[in-house]
């Protein structure tokens, strides 16, 4: 192969003889919410443990390193206020689903969250969304997922299956429902992540069978990550197509994927994990 072929057809080769594809990144849009009242103070996930102290300040400072990050990458980031006595409300994610100009707004499973759901509300209609209930519990984009023109969407835990037909008819997006089984993995985003329009990376014994059939169908070059990297919430990670910001102690994900063709980037939350929840809980994107 020349130098002439790899620019062509957009391989690089790797140590081995193996080639990766080149993996190119594209601009988004996020919105997050700073964790100003985020503590433990309700066990809702088996990661939550109530006797644990927090650090509010490392939490924030944690954060901010985030977004920096994606600054830093050229993507734009819109700030949710966040609201004293909703400690969960850094998990921007979990505020909805937002394509084109609607949003679905979630409807929480537990009455800790359910204030969000307002809070999030408000804020996409002044961002200029159309806002649309679910009559179902859905959990925003923690159990919505969007790869390419199909949504991912999980249930199990969180998400009412019901609810995935709902946003089938409110988006028009084909609507792939995969069952959870693991409570550790509570919600779709600590179990599968989205690396690209047709890529994918993902924990099997998170899934019920038909759903890891299901995904083995979808999408055959699936990278599957071991226990090691999952139970550090390694696959909670938010990509651009070629970085993939996530956290930093899923080591062996990470060379799985720079094998891939892509780049970590690896942050710190760990402040943030004591709730549950890492870099993609923490980052609404808005999808185009
Ligand atoms: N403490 C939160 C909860 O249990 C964590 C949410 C994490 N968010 C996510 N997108 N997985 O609801």
């Amino acid at each position: 192969m020349t130098i002439f072929d790899e620019v062509v057809h957009g391989t690089v080769p790797q140590t081995g003889g193996a080639v990766a594809p080149t993996r190119t990144a594209t601009n988004r849009h996020y919105a997050m919410t700073a964790p100003e009242y985020f503590t433990v103070e309700y066990a809702i996930n088996p990661w939550m443990d109530t006797s644990t102290p927090v650090d509010t300040a490392l939490a924030l400072a944690q954060w901010d390193t985030l977004r920096r990050v994606y600054a830093g990458l050229g993507h734009s980031v819109d700030l949710v206020t966040p609201l004293d006595g909703l400690p969960d409300m850094v998990y921007a994610a979990n505020g909805g689903f937002l394509v084109g100009d609607t949003a679905v707004v979630a409807r929480f499973a537990f009455p800790q969250r359910a204030g969000e759901a307002d809070a999030y509300a408000e804020w996409m209609a002044a961002a200029g969304y159309r806002t649309v209930r679910t009559e179902h519990v859905n959990e925003g984009q923690g159990d919505l997922l969007l790869v390419g023109s199909n949504l991912l969407a999980g249930y199990g835990f969180r998400t009412d299956r019901r609810a995935h037909d709902e946003i089938a008819a409110v988006t028009g997006l084909d609507v792939t429902s995969l069952e959870l089984v693991d409570p550790r993995f509570y919600h779709l985003d600590t179990a599968l992540a989205v690396l690209d329009d047709s890529t994918i990376a993902y924990y099997p014994p998170a899934f019920g069978d038909d759903a890891r059939r299901r995904i083995g169908e979808l999408f055959s070059d699936a990278i599957e990550v071991g226990s090691g990297d999952a139970y550090v919430l390694g696959l909670n990670v938010v990509s651009d197509g070629r970085h993939v910001v996530m956290p930093a102690a899923a080591t062996g994900f990470a060379g799985q994927l720079r094998r891939g063709g892509f780049e970590p980037i690896g942050v710190d939350l760990s402040e943030l994990l004591k709730g549950g929840g890492s870099v993609k809980c923490c980052t609404l994107e808005r999808h185009p």
